[in-house]
Protein backbone atom coordinates (compact mmCIF):
# COMPACT_ATOMS: atom_id res chain seq x y z
CA UNK A 1 0.00 0.00 0.00
CA UNK A 2 1.09 3.04 -0.60
CA UNK A 3 1.66 5.67 2.25
CA UNK A 4 1.11 9.46 1.77
CA UNK A 5 3.24 12.00 3.95
CA UNK A 6 0.99 15.46 3.88
CA UNK A 7 2.55 18.65 4.11
CA UNK A 8 1.78 22.08 3.93
CA UNK A 9 -1.94 22.38 5.21
CA UNK A 10 -3.01 18.99 5.83
CA UNK A 11 -3.40 19.84 8.98
CA UNK A 12 -6.87 21.86 7.40
CA UNK A 13 -7.70 19.07 4.80
CA UNK A 14 -11.00 17.63 5.23
CA UNK A 15 -10.12 14.03 4.03
CA UNK A 16 -13.74 13.28 3.93
CA UNK A 17 -14.57 14.75 1.24
CA UNK A 18 -11.74 12.79 -0.92
CA UNK A 19 -11.96 9.45 0.79
CA UNK A 20 -13.96 7.43 2.96
CA UNK A 21 -11.47 7.44 5.82
CA UNK A 22 -10.69 4.81 8.40
CA UNK A 23 -9.61 4.67 12.12
CA UNK A 24 -6.52 6.30 12.82
CA UNK A 25 -3.92 3.96 13.43
CA UNK A 26 -0.27 5.26 15.69
CA UNK A 27 2.23 2.38 15.45
CA UNK A 28 4.52 1.62 18.27
CA UNK A 29 8.58 2.26 16.86
CA UNK A 30 12.15 1.99 18.74
CA UNK A 31 11.77 6.29 17.96
CA UNK A 32 8.29 6.40 20.00
CA UNK A 33 5.24 6.05 18.73
CA UNK A 34 3.99 7.62 15.38
CA UNK A 35 1.36 10.60 14.83
CA UNK A 36 -1.97 9.22 13.75
CA UNK A 37 -1.82 7.36 10.39
CA UNK A 38 -5.83 7.11 8.75
CA UNK A 39 -6.88 5.29 5.69
CA UNK A 40 -8.34 6.32 3.08
CA UNK A 41 -10.58 4.48 0.28
CA UNK A 42 -11.66 5.41 -2.92
CA UNK A 43 -13.29 3.21 -5.56
CA UNK A 44 -11.52 0.05 -3.41
CA UNK A 45 -8.32 1.55 -3.14
CA UNK A 46 -6.60 2.42 0.09
CA UNK A 47 -3.73 3.84 0.78
CA UNK A 48 -2.38 5.49 4.42
CA UNK A 49 -2.07 8.92 5.35
CA UNK A 50 -0.57 10.81 7.47
CA UNK A 51 -0.35 14.77 8.37
CA UNK A 52 3.67 15.55 8.77
CA UNK A 53 2.97 18.83 10.54
CA UNK A 54 0.17 18.06 13.12
CA UNK A 55 -3.34 17.47 13.09
CA UNK A 56 -5.85 20.04 13.21
CA UNK A 57 -3.25 22.56 13.10
CA UNK A 58 0.35 23.15 12.59
CA UNK A 59 1.77 21.41 15.74
CA UNK A 60 5.32 20.06 14.81
CA UNK A 61 7.59 22.69 12.51
CA UNK A 62 9.61 20.98 9.71
CA UNK A 63 12.96 20.68 12.26
CA UNK A 64 10.42 18.84 14.57
CA UNK A 65 8.91 16.57 12.82
CA UNK A 66 9.83 12.42 14.32
CA UNK A 67 10.92 11.55 10.64
CA UNK A 68 12.01 8.33 12.08
CA UNK A 69 8.91 7.16 13.66
CA UNK A 70 6.96 8.39 10.71
CA UNK A 71 9.11 6.37 8.00
CA UNK A 72 9.55 3.36 10.76
CA UNK A 73 5.75 3.44 10.94
CA UNK A 74 5.48 3.43 7.22
CA UNK A 75 7.34 0.45 6.74
CA UNK A 76 5.63 -0.99 9.43
CA UNK A 77 2.36 -0.78 7.84
CA UNK A 78 3.28 -2.15 4.62
CA UNK A 79 4.58 1.21 2.15
CA UNK A 80 5.04 0.02 -1.18
CA UNK A 81 6.13 3.81 -1.76
CA UNK A 82 6.00 6.95 -0.04
CA UNK A 83 4.44 10.29 -1.94
CA UNK A 84 4.79 13.21 -0.16
CA UNK A 85 3.53 16.94 -0.95
CA UNK A 86 5.92 19.42 -0.07
CA UNK A 87 4.84 23.38 0.10
CA UNK A 88 8.10 24.89 -1.40
CA UNK A 89 9.47 28.00 -2.39
CA UNK A 90 10.50 29.09 -6.18
CA UNK A 91 13.85 29.40 -6.91
CA UNK A 92 14.39 29.10 -10.45
CA UNK A 93 12.74 31.65 -12.52
CA UNK A 94 9.39 30.64 -14.53
CA UNK A 95 8.13 28.73 -11.95
CA UNK A 96 4.79 31.30 -10.18
CA UNK A 97 2.61 30.13 -7.39
CA UNK A 98 0.34 27.78 -7.38
CA UNK A 99 2.45 25.44 -10.22
CA UNK A 100 3.58 22.12 -9.34
CA UNK A 101 7.19 20.59 -9.65
CA UNK A 102 8.78 16.81 -8.98
CA UNK A 103 12.34 17.26 -8.16
CA UNK A 104 14.67 14.48 -9.67
CA UNK A 105 17.40 15.99 -7.17
CA UNK A 106 17.96 17.48 -3.52
CA UNK A 107 20.56 19.66 -2.49
CA UNK A 108 20.62 19.05 1.34
CA UNK A 109 21.33 21.83 3.32
CA UNK A 110 19.98 21.06 6.64
CA UNK A 111 22.44 20.36 9.67
CA UNK A 112 21.06 20.01 12.85
CA UNK A 113 18.37 17.10 12.17
CA UNK A 114 18.38 14.59 15.44
CA UNK A 115 16.66 12.01 13.30
CA UNK A 116 18.71 12.22 10.16
CA UNK A 117 19.34 8.68 9.75
CA UNK A 118 18.12 4.60 11.76
CA UNK A 119 21.80 3.99 11.25
CA UNK A 120 23.68 5.80 13.91
CA UNK A 121 27.11 3.66 13.97
CA UNK A 122 27.66 3.21 9.78
CA UNK A 123 25.94 3.95 6.64
CA UNK A 124 26.68 4.85 3.66
CA UNK A 125 23.11 4.77 1.58
CA UNK A 126 23.62 5.91 -1.73
CA UNK A 127 22.25 9.07 -2.35
CA UNK A 128 22.91 9.52 -6.32
CA UNK A 129 19.31 9.72 -6.88
CA UNK A 130 17.25 9.79 -3.87
CA UNK A 131 13.66 9.80 -6.31
CA UNK A 132 11.58 6.82 -7.44
CA UNK A 133 11.54 7.52 -11.40
CA UNK A 134 8.44 5.30 -11.61
CA UNK A 135 6.69 7.04 -9.26
CA UNK A 136 7.95 10.38 -10.09
CA UNK A 137 6.20 9.56 -13.53
CA UNK A 138 3.13 8.69 -11.40
CA UNK A 139 2.40 12.34 -10.04
CA UNK A 140 3.77 13.60 -13.51
CA UNK A 141 0.63 11.78 -15.48
CA UNK A 142 -1.61 12.05 -12.71
CA UNK A 143 -1.42 16.46 -12.51
CA UNK A 144 -1.64 16.05 -16.16
CA UNK A 145 -5.33 14.50 -15.93
CA UNK A 146 -6.18 16.95 -13.61
CA UNK A 147 -5.23 19.73 -15.97
CA UNK A 148 -2.59 21.26 -12.93
CA UNK A 149 0.85 22.81 -14.58
CA UNK A 150 3.68 21.05 -13.81
CA UNK A 151 7.51 20.93 -13.93
CA UNK A 152 8.80 17.85 -14.48
CA UNK A 153 12.03 18.27 -13.37
CA UNK A 154 14.11 20.61 -10.54
CA UNK A 155 16.31 20.49 -7.65
CA UNK A 156 14.74 20.50 -4.00
CA UNK A 157 17.29 22.08 -1.45
CA UNK A 158 16.15 21.55 2.12
CA UNK A 159 16.88 24.03 4.05
CA UNK A 160 17.24 23.80 8.31
CA UNK A 161 14.59 26.26 9.12
CA UNK A 162 12.52 27.31 10.71
CA UNK A 163 13.87 30.92 9.75
CA UNK A 164 13.53 31.31 5.57
CA UNK A 165 16.49 32.15 3.65
CA UNK A 166 18.50 35.09 3.13
CA UNK A 167 18.81 36.59 -0.30
CA UNK A 168 22.18 36.21 -0.28
CA UNK A 169 21.60 32.09 0.56
CA UNK A 170 18.45 31.97 -2.13
CA UNK A 171 21.17 33.17 -4.97
CA UNK A 172 24.02 30.62 -3.80
CA UNK A 173 21.49 27.67 -4.42
CA UNK A 174 20.00 29.33 -7.47
CA UNK A 175 23.59 28.93 -8.49
CA UNK A 176 24.11 25.50 -7.40
CA UNK A 177 20.64 24.63 -9.52
CA UNK A 178 18.17 25.08 -7.26
CA UNK A 179 14.22 25.22 -8.45
CA UNK A 180 12.63 24.97 -5.24
CA UNK A 181 13.27 25.55 -1.14
CA UNK A 182 11.63 23.90 1.22
CA UNK A 183 12.59 22.41 4.90
CA UNK A 184 10.70 19.13 5.24
CA UNK A 185 12.00 16.57 2.40
CA UNK A 186 15.44 15.93 4.02
CA UNK A 187 15.57 13.68 6.18
CA UNK A 188 12.63 11.72 5.38
CA UNK A 189 13.98 10.75 1.24
CA UNK A 190 17.36 9.35 3.01
CA UNK A 191 15.08 7.58 5.60
CA UNK A 192 13.18 5.49 3.15
CA UNK A 193 15.83 5.09 1.47
CA UNK A 194 17.42 3.54 4.06
CA UNK A 195 14.90 1.14 4.54
CA UNK A 196 13.98 0.59 0.79
CA UNK A 197 10.81 2.33 0.11
CA UNK A 198 10.88 4.01 -3.14
CA UNK A 199 9.96 7.84 -3.17
CA UNK A 200 8.50 10.49 -4.86
CA UNK A 201 7.62 14.15 -3.78
CA UNK A 202 5.28 16.65 -4.89
CA UNK A 203 6.11 20.19 -4.23
CA UNK A 204 3.68 22.64 -4.72
CA UNK A 205 4.86 26.18 -4.85
CA UNK A 206 3.20 28.24 -1.89
CA UNK A 207 5.99 31.70 -2.65
CA UNK A 208 9.05 32.83 -4.22
CA UNK A 209 12.03 32.39 -2.65
CA UNK A 210 13.27 35.34 -0.77
CA UNK A 211 15.01 37.92 -2.68
CA UNK A 212 12.57 36.35 -5.77
CA UNK A 213 9.57 38.28 -4.67
CA UNK A 214 9.48 40.50 -8.54
CA UNK A 215 8.42 37.45 -10.28
CA UNK A 216 5.04 37.01 -7.94
CA UNK A 217 4.20 38.54 -4.71
CA UNK A 218 1.83 36.10 -4.19
CA UNK A 219 1.72 33.53 -0.73
CA UNK A 220 -0.31 30.85 -0.32
CA UNK A 221 -0.44 28.57 2.23
CA UNK A 222 -3.86 27.91 2.25
CA UNK A 223 -6.21 24.60 2.27
CA UNK A 224 -6.34 24.52 -1.53
CA UNK A 225 -2.24 23.72 -1.19
CA UNK A 226 -3.31 20.65 0.53
CA UNK A 227 -6.24 19.85 -1.55
CA UNK A 228 -4.05 19.92 -4.78
CA UNK A 229 -1.86 17.61 -2.52
CA UNK A 230 -4.56 14.66 -2.05
CA UNK A 231 -6.34 14.83 -5.53
CA UNK A 232 -2.85 14.02 -7.00
CA UNK A 233 -1.95 11.63 -4.69
CA UNK A 234 -5.26 10.01 -4.96
CA UNK A 235 -5.27 9.93 -8.57
CA UNK A 236 -1.86 7.85 -8.92
CA UNK A 237 -3.37 5.11 -6.78
N1 LIG B 1 11.73 28.63 2.08
C1 LIG B 1 11.81 27.48 2.78
N2 LIG B 1 10.80 26.65 2.97
C2 LIG B 1 9.64 26.96 2.39
C3 LIG B 1 9.46 28.13 1.63
C4 LIG B 1 10.56 29.02 1.47
O1 LIG B 1 10.49 30.06 0.79
N3 LIG B 1 8.17 28.16 1.22
C5 LIG B 1 7.59 27.02 1.70
N4 LIG B 1 8.47 26.30 2.40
Amino acid sequence: MIVIFGGTAAYHLKVENFATVGEPRLVQTPFGESPPFVRLTVDGRSVWFNSRHGEGGLQRSAAFVNHRANVWAAKELGAEAILSWNGVGAVAAGLSVGQCVVPDDVLDMTRARLSATFAERALLTPAGSPFADDWRKKLIDACERLNLPCATHGTYVCTEGPRLETVAEISMYGWGGAAVVGMTLAPEIWLAAELGIPYASLCIITNMATGRWHFDTRRDFGVGVAEKGIRVMLDVV
